[in-house]
């Protein structure tokens, strides 16, 4: 980072996210926000549909742990910040409307990375919570430098899944992206230059490797005789979104008429990426269940707030 210091942080407004479940639809922006450590704040917007939702909230969740709700806001202009926080020392809300609030984060530093998700509600207890999908916000580590950009691979089926699977008459691709930096990935598989996001699973989180750069790996099933065809191309797309915008990598490999595995791909690449995906889906909570422990979390935090209150 040169001396000319950045006073705000990079946004990367891509598409506001929705969150329809039910009776509110919460939306939040960014998507993505990259800062780095000293940058003086940054502001992140929530709008909701229902001005009979009175109550909006304000959480962030860091690495895989729970939620911690930061402020709360029971109506137009008025906001309480969450114990053990401060107000107006590390966040500020605000509620200009009913449907719209903003969380401002200021002296942006490294444990500030965390998702940050806005709910709101028609009462502070009783009543479900709707939540929007979140804001990302990376803040960038000093000790790294600058932007790094990603590598991508595509490995072709081994040899031993091959013939395991050959009675499912589906192959396993696997893209491995290693080597970026901060965590901002976007994956998608095309055959033939066409998407393709039937039998495609990406990992939900990066890994940090031990160099502090980031690893992720994704699959794509196919039936086998697509793979076996060598007229056929199969493309992992990745999308690195660091500072400056993004840049797309991709890697591409042919379908393989005998079905060996490709040149390049060693047994120990391939045992180390799958075993790096199996680190990452044991890592992360299904996102099924995410909603319910949500739910669970702010139920709790109901009681236990409004037990005190008596
Ligand atoms: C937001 O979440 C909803 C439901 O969980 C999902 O359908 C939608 O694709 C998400 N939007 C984005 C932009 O991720
Ligand atoms: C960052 O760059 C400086 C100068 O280019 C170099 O001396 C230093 O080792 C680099 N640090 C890392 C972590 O790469
Ligand atoms: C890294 O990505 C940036 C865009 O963010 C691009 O301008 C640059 O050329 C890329 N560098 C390399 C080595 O690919
Ligand atoms: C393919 O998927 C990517 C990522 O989801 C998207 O940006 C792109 O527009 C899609 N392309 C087509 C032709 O649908």
């Amino acid at each position: 980072m040169s001396v000319s210091m950045k006073l705000l942080c990079v946004t990367l407004s891509l598409l506001l996210t929705a969150n329809v479940s039910g009776g509110v639809t919460v939306q939040q922006s960014p998507v993505l926000s990259v800062c780095r450590e000293g940058d003086v704040s940054v502001t992140l917007q929530c709008y909701h549909d229902d001005s009979s939702y009175y109550y909006m909230f304000w959480y962030r969740q860091r690495d895989n742990n729970n939620m911690e709700m930061l402020t709360y806001s029971m109506g137009q202009d008025v906001w309480e910040i969450e114990p053990p926080f401060v107000k107006d020392i590390k966040y500020t809300m605000s509620r200009p409307k009913l449907t719209s609030s903003t969380l401002e984060i200021k002296n942006v530093e490294l444990g500030d990375g965390a998702v940050y998700y806005c709910a709101s509600s028609r009462a502070r207890s009783n009543q479900p919570a709707y939540f929007g999908n979140g804001t990302k916000l990376t803040v960038l580590d000093p000790a790294i430098n600058g932007t790094v950009n990603g590598t991508v691979k595509v490995l072709p089926p081994s040899t031993e899944e091959c013939e395991a699977r050959n009675k499912k008459k589906k192959k396993t691709l696997v893209c491995v992206a290693t080597d970026f930096y901060p965590d901002h990935v976007t994956v998608f598989w095309q055959v033939n230059d066409h998407n393709r996001t039937e039998g495609a699973g990406t990992d939900n989180k990066a890994l940090q490797n031990d160099n502090k750069l980031y690893s992720i790996t994704s699959r794509l099933r196919v039936p086998a005789n697509e793979w076996h065809n060598p007229a056929n191309r199969f493309t992992c797309n990745v999308i690195f979104y660091n500072e400056k915008g993004y840049e797309c990598v991709d890697d591409t490999i042919s379908g393989d008429l005998q079905g060996q595995s490709g040149e390049g791909m060693t047994r120990e690449y391939y045992v180390k990426s799958t075993l790096t995906a199996k680190l990452a889906y044991s890592v992360f909570i299904a996102k099924s269940t995410f909603y319910g422990l949500v739910v669970m979390v702010l139920i709790w935090r109901f009681k236990g707030s409004s037990e005190k209150q008596i």
